[in-house]
């Protein structure tokens, strides 16, 4: 039997988890357990490397952020779940990488003058932001993944991750490392209740572990067609954002609901009532083993996932310093 290969994800840990984050990433690293043998990472040096003037509680979302995931389905027997911050050789690495990764390479990443100019209230232009992209490949690198499962954003950084692992052969002579492929998340089709893209800053998201009466009021609260301004006109389902969340948590009833909305059979805040029963409904498993996750087995899980991510990094960091002639 050859042995399987190897995954690496991680999620920053700057907030609650969302729908989003369980349909376009979670829902995916579950399956992903069957068929690799999995690392899932709490990158919370990356959330510190953007959250760092605020006193938010990171560790404390670390732990929330385990327990969404163990409730999600990541079964820590099987997969290694871990904190970044406590396996140290990241930083170790990481130092190697950044001082052979050329500055322009890194200067070049296009989500990084993306995020200076896009991410307000935050001030980015620190010295350890630039190395964003630089950490995250020797997250990448130190458990030597073949396959990383990643949102389209995320394409520069692998690609990036690459091009390090060519110069360290080019310099090195030595494959420690291979070449790692991105595996594209299936693009979550879910936007933010407002229609933008769903996300903690724009603070339009429902959270993974809110209560049915929030997530029912939010729902009502979500825009829909702007041409429709009574029940009696035709409605444009293709325009309709909850119409579009009907494909997405109801695709065998979504073509019947758009063609009532077409008709003006179906009116606006029956779609959205209706919607949020739906919601519910997809999401109660969910909520049901989320609440049977205690915080104590969050610190556990990391404790014992440190551990055994240790054991890979240690290695993979004693073949590196052999290779640069630090050992
Ligand atoms: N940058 C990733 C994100 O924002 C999080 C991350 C950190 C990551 N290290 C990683 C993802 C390594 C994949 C592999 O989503």
């Amino acid at each position: 039997m050859t042995p399987r290969q190897r995954v690496l994800s991680g999620m920053r840990p700057t907030g609650p988890l969302h729908l989003g984050h369980w349909l376009g990433a979670l829902k995916n690293w579950v399956d992903l357990q069957e068929r690799y043998d999995c690392f899932f990472m709490v990158a919370d040096w990356h959330a510190l490397m953007s959250e760092y003037e605020h006193p938010d509680p990171i560790g404390e979302w670390s732990h929330q952020m385990v327990m969404d995931w163990i409730a999600a389905g990541v079964n820590p027997e099987r997969s290694v779940v871990f904190r970044q911050s406590d396996v140290p050789e990241h930083l170790e690495l990481y130092m190697v990488l950044s001082i052979l990764a050329p500055l322009g390479w890194v200067e070049r990443v296009p989500t990084y003058k993306e995020q200076l100019r896009e991410v307000k209230g935050r001030d980015l232009a620190t010295y350890g932001f630039l190395g964003y992209p630089v950490l995250q490949a020797a997250d990448i690198l130190l458990y030597k993944a073949h396959v990383v499962p990643v949102g389209e954003d995320q394409i520069p950084h692998l690609e990036l991750t690459r091009e390090i692992v060519r110069r360290f052969k080019f310099l090195y002579h030595q494959e420690i490392f291979p070449e790692p492929k991105p595996l594209l998340t299936p693009e979550a089709k879910l936007l933010g209740l407002d229609g933008r893209k769903m996300s903690k800053s724009y603070d339009n998201f429902i959270g993974l572990s809110e209560d049915p009466e929030a997530i029912r009021k939010k729902t009502q609260k979500m825009f829909t067609d702007p041409k429709r301004i009574k029940m009696s006109d035709p409605g444009h389902p293709e325009e309709c954002n909850v119409c579009h969340y009907w494909q997405v948590f109801a695709p065998d009833q979504a073509s019947r609901i758009w063609e009532e909305c077409r008709t003006s059979k179906r009116g606006c805040t029956q779609n959205k009532q209706e919607l949020a029963e739906q919601i519910l409904q997809v999401t109660e498993p969910f909520r049901a083993q989320r609440g049977k996750v205690a915080e104590e087995r969050a610190e556990k899980i990391l404790a014992e996932g440190a551990q055994k991510a240790r054991v890979v990094a240690r290695e993979t960091m004693r073949e590196v310093k052999q290779a640069v002639g630090l050992a």
